[in-house]
């Protein structure tokens, strides 16, 4: 039976993806701890995936630590979350960190890596203790898998 015209569809949860820096060089930088797929094409998958989850998006790449700062700041209250793909700023960046931890909106972080079988500097993620969830290994899927964190828990 459809849905009668008179009932509103149910608010879509609102999700923010910020990509940190070096990613807008995906699909020529290190392919293969970070996959072949461009940002444009690992950007339609995620809209694609969002789709399916009923979810509404906004994404944004930036290679700036205060942009992110800035954009966790100024969308904490139109997000239902964020998912965050801190890149080397993970391993470091304790002003990320305290932001995350300042706004009450949950952040999901998010690897195309395995940054626990990487370098001994990538192991460690400052930022991981403040998150609601890590997704990481999978290259596009980590963060297909931080989509469905949100979009499932809305059902
Ligand atoms: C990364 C892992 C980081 O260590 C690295 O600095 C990146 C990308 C990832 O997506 O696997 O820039 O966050």
């Amino acid at each position: 039976m459809s849905k009668p015209s008179n009932v509103a569809p149910a608010d879509k949860q609102k999700i923010f993806i910020i990509h940190g820096p070096n990613l807008n060089l995906l699909g020529t930088r290190n392919p293969d701890q970070y996959g072949s797929l461009t940002l444009d094409k690992v950007n339609t998958a995620i809209r694609k995936k969002a789709r399916d989850l009923n979810l509404e998006t906004r994404i944004i790449q930036t290679n700036h630590e205060g942009r992110i700062i800035d954009l966790l700041h100024r969308r904490r209250k139109w997000a239902d979350g964020f998912i965050l793909n801190p890149g080397a700023f993970t391993h470091y960046a304790y002003a990320i960190r305290d932001a995350i931890e300042a706004i009450g909106t949950p952040v999901v972080e998010v690897h195309l890596s395995n940054i626990y079988e990487r370098e001994a500097f990538r192991k460690i993620s400052v930022t991981k203790g403040v998150c609601a969830a890590q997704f990481y290994g999978k290259k596009v899927e980590s963060y297909l898998e931080a989509l469905e964190y949100f979009g499932l828990s809305q059902e």
